[in-house]
């Protein structure tokens, strides 16, 4: 039996709903989400679901993450599927504020990430992104106080980002990646790919496919630059306007220059027309 979650919308409301769980000895996990769920935030919940025993799940699609050329009026907001979705996961509660709750008048605070932020990697092509997270994600896990969050490897550097922010600021939040979700062609889920169009949907799934590959010839002995080359020219020779195709250290994302320098992560961003994809799996 599914069972509708608890929504709250505002500070104080949320500070009296943590309390009430924790008067109750609960444990509480937080997935932090800008909505427009799929099957790859279901996972998300469902692995909080078994390193908790309540469940929060924030959907707040967070303006100062996004530049001014980008979608944040067009992002997909699809409020009463999300909810449908959480309450047949049995969700406790949905931290929903508005953005005047979140950032309200006089809001004059960023966190200003260093380390895995500035790997050159996101960074290089959304100045703005880490900042707008980091802060963000910052003032979630103080109003929320879970015990763990749960953040999808599909953002690799994000939940880099993310796991030194928690640490280097004492949040006492155990931050938890969680495996990336695909279509069956391989074509991570994403709530952006509903943009693609049918013969960019198509083509999308090229991007896991190159990685997988790359994968391959590293784990056979290739040049860590040859692979990336080869990588690098069959996606443009495919259509996409490719950002990056890196092969890093997995753990500090350091550019690496040989594979016996540390366990290896290939990461991705491209272009499909408007449409920016990013990935990334381990080698
Ligand atoms: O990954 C996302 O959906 C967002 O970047 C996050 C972590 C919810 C912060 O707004």
């Amino acid at each position: 039996m599914s069972r509708s979650p608890t929504i709250v919308r505002t500070v104080p409301a949320l500070r009296r709903a943590v309390d009430g769980l924790r008067a109750r000895k609960a444990t509480v996990a937080l997935v932090p989400t800008m909505g427009a769920l799929h099957d790859g935030h279901v996972s998300l919940v469902r692995v909080a679901k078994r390193r908790a025993t309540r469940v929060i799940v924030s959907i707040f699609v967070n303006p100062t993450q996004f530049a001014p050329t980008e979608d944040f009026s067009s992002y997909p907001r699809t409020w009463k599927a999300d909810i449908a979705r959480l309450a047949a996961e049995n969700v406790d509660l949905v931290w929903h504020p508005d953005v005047k709750a979140m950032y309200p008048e006089g809001f004059a605070t960023r966190i200003s990430p260093e380390g895995p932020a500035t790997a050159g990697l996101e960074d290089r092509f959304r100045p703005h992104f880490f900042g707008g997270v980091a802060t963000v994600v910052g003032k979630l896990l103080t109003q929320c106080r879970p015990d763990v969050a749960i953040f999808g490897e599909k953002d690799f550097q994000q939940l880099r980002v993310v796991t030194q922010m928690a640490r280097d600021l004492d949040l006492g939040v155990r931050v938890i990646g969680s495996k990336t979700i695909r279509e069956r062609d391989g074509l991570a889920m994403s709530s952006r790919n509903v943009y693609l169009s049918p013969d960019e949907r198509r083509l999308a799934p090229i991007l896991y496919r190159t990685m997988k590959e790359a994968a391959t010839r590293l784990r056979s002995g290739e040049d860590v630059a040859a692979a990336m080359a080869a990588g690098s020219e069959v996606i443009k020779a495919a259509g996409f306007a490719l950002d990056y195709f890196e092969v890093r250290h997995a753990e500090t994302l350091a550019p690496i220059a040989a594979t016996s320098d540390g366990p290896m992560r290939i990461l991705v961003a491209a272009k499909l027309g408007t449409t920016r994809l990013i990935d990334n799996i381990a080698v």
